[in-house]
């Protein structure tokens, strides 16, 4: 009996009817080729199919943006459905009667709605106020001296709230309860228990997620000592303030064009840029860059280069060295930073996953600022010789090296500088840039070789040092691993293949389920012929029972598409990086003994090394003194 079934059992029931292939082609031309159906992503922009259908698994992966999964997830995504409401649409299509369950209620779709609508006309109302009230004129005033065009001002929707307290609840209150209001995050409840206005006097600047759709405001003050200066929406079912940056909906197109982006701190500097047309700028609405927001811009700008536009005062510096941690997290275990340019030295050809450049104008005025003072051709000047993140963070701390320090200020400088030198993965631009720096600072370049080394090796003895291995490390050889293993993912050179089978035989993997999934790479391969399409479908179909394993296959499919299009020499390259840091990490686990050992030694030699300079600086200064 149907009303019997609990919700899970009508869930199986309607996988089992659902079928991938008329789900998809609903909405993607699709073309048989081998065993599965291939079309362009619905997904992201694409002109040649790297979506593919695999009928008899029941899934879909597109090779091209990385999203995947079942009929069901797909769509969750193309209707941008949760599970439960796509569940309720199918229920009905089949004719299926959904017991009671509290995440399905119709409610809960009915309200995403309202909330939708609400917000939507508040836009259109707020947009109208600033155009036509006498009470905006001071708003408009505020904006014109800003340089906030009338069409600006058209362009972005931009609005003004009165200054009363419930003017947006009454204005729409007969189609919106204040509950409604709250969810939208436009009203707020007081201790009374009404419901207030959330923005009040403000000019209120529409937010939109990727499609355009408003899903926030960002309020900013128009009085001097308005308190906060910008009050935002909070985070509701429609917005993840750690999700959506500023201007998306106008920069992506853009950030696919030109395959970069400019990250700037607010809302009136990506206005004022996108408007002068670098539109291709992003801003966090009110909050520290996130990892979520770098995959948002790592689904548009494919090299992922990114420009931070922060302050240069002290608190935009911050903001800087912050974001700059947070993409370098985006991106762990897909390879190094690019930390020289191709035109620095022939050096180069180490593979990087990711660019970051620092736009910093010599009188340190924020984007919007900059861009209404000098003009857009100006600041393009500065994004054309934006420097690479670390040549900007040696320019930081160099710059406060004056002719006559002494040995202990160099030594202070050195300090600073030390960890960014140490960063470097290559030794011989690790060799350039020490050289450069002793030039600059006047200090023995061997001198602050020995230095880096040692400081190397404490280093390697601190992480060691603990009864366990560190979990951060032993992330980066799980990534390691994973990394060769998606290697044989990535569709590319046979040749390269080869060299991988040759060298992963090698290497020992660590990780339980990372073995299996090797064992059974090694076999299917074989058994394929090499075939990757064919390699990905046997090993769903081995491992189609256990969820765990085929997370961690998604997963390494998803990462294989960072592999793309390599040559063979850099995916050679690649191998061998991989390889080198799980060995790396064996040794380093048989060496740990050993290495507690070396820790007194080095202390003892650090106090001596202080000690005999500041002996030799007490000496010269006697000998100035005498002089
Ligand atoms: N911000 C915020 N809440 C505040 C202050 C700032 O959310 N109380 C966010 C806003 O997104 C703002 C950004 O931080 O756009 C930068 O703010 P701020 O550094 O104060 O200055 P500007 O952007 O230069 O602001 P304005 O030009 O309007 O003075
Ligand atoms: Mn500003």
């Amino acid at each position: 009996m149907p009303e019997n079934k609990t919700y899970n059992e009508v869930i199986d029931e309607i996988r089992n009817r659902l079928d991938i292939l008329d789900v998809v082609q609903s909405r993607v031309v699709l073309k048989k080729k081998g065993a599965n159906y291939w079309g362009c992503c619905p997904f992201h922009n694409e002109k040649t199919p790297s979506f593919c259908v695999n009928v008899q698994k029941g899934i879909f992966k597109c090779f091209g943006c990385g999203e995947g999964g079942d009929a069901i997830s797909f769509l969750m995504k193309i209707n941008n459905q949760s599970f439960n409401e796509v569940i309720k649409d199918l229920a009905q299509q089949f004719g299926i009667e959904l017991p009671f369950h509290s995440g399905n209620s119709k409610q809960y779709t009915e309200e995403k709605q309202l909330i939708k609508d609400l917000l939507n006309k508040s836009c259109n109302y707020y947009h109208n106020n600033l155009l036509t009230l006498s009470e905006a004129s001071e708003a408009l005033k505020y904006l014109e001296k800003r340089g906030i065009t009338k069409e600006i001002i058209e362009e972005y929707k931009l609005g003004f709230s009165l200054n009363h307290y419930d003017d947006l609840i009454k204005k729409f209150k007969s189609e919106y309860t204040p509950v409604i209001y709250e969810k939208a995050g436009l009203a707020v409840k007081t201790e009374k228990g009404d419901y207030v206005d959330r923005f009040k006097n403000r000019i209120m600047i529409p937010i939109r997620d990727e499609s355009g759709n408003v899903i926030a405001f960002g309020a900013r003050a128009i009085l001097p000592n308005q308190n906060p200066k910008y009050l935002n929406s909070p985070d509701t079912v429609l917005y993840n303030k750690s999700r959506i940056l500023y201007g998306i909906d106008k920069a992506k197109n853009k950030m696919i064009e030109e395959d970069f982006v400019v990250i700037m701190e607010g809302y009136f500097d990506v206005i004022s840029a996108q408007a002068a047309g670098l539109k291709n700028a992003v801003a966090s609405c009110g909050t520290a860059l996130t990892v979520d927001h770098v995959k948002l811009i790592a689904k548009y700008s494919k090299s992922r280069k990114i420009y931070l536009a922060f302050d240069t005062d002290a608190a935009g510096l911050k903001a800087t060295q912050r974001s700059t941690e947070v993409i370098k997290e985006a991106f762990t275990g897909l390879g190094n930073l690019k930390i020289f340019d191709q035109a620095y030295s022939s050096l180069s050809d180490d593979k990087y996953t990711c660019e970051i450049r620092v736009i910093a104008p010599f009188d340190s005025k924020d984007p919007d600022e900059y861009i209404r003072e000098y003009g857009i051709e100006e600041y393009k000047k500065y994004i054309k010789k934006a420097p690479l993140l670390l040549d900007f963070e040696l320019e930081q701390i160099l710059k406060d090296y004056k002719s006559d320090f002494s040995p202990t200020d160099k030594l202070k400088l050195v300090k600073k500088i030390m960890p960014l030198i140490e960063e470097i993965p290559n030794n011989i631009i690790q060799n350039e840039y020490i050289k450069l720096v002793s030039e600059k600072i006047n200090i023995d370049e061997k001198a602050l070789v020995r230095e880096v080394n040692r400081s190397n090796m404490l280093k390697t003895v601190e992480n060691k040092d603990f009864t366990g291995i560190v979990t951060k490390s032993s992330n980066i050889y799980e990534k390691a691993q994973k990394n060769l293993l998606c290697l044989f993912l990535t569709g590319e050179s046979n040749l390269g293949i080869n060299y991988l089978t040759e060298i992963i035989k090698n290497v020992k993997f660590i990780d339980k389920n990372l073995i299996i999934i090797k064992e059974a790479i090694d076999k299917l391969s074989y058994q394929v012929n090499n075939d990757v399409e064919k390699l990905i479908q046997a090993l769903y179909t081995q491992f189609a029972e256990d969820n765990e394993l085929k997370d961690i296959i998604t997963d390494l499919i998803y990462i294989s598409d960072s592999f793309k299009n390599l040559s063979e020499r850099d995916f050679r390259a690649v191998v061998d990086e991989n390889a080198l840091k799980i060995q790396q990490y064996q040794i380093d686990c048989e060496k740990r003994e050993l290495a507690s050992k070396y820790k007194k030694l080095n202390d003892d030699d650090i106090e001596s090394m202080q000690f005999q300079m500041q002996l030799r600086e007490k000496i010269r200064n006697k000998q100035k003194v005498g002089e």
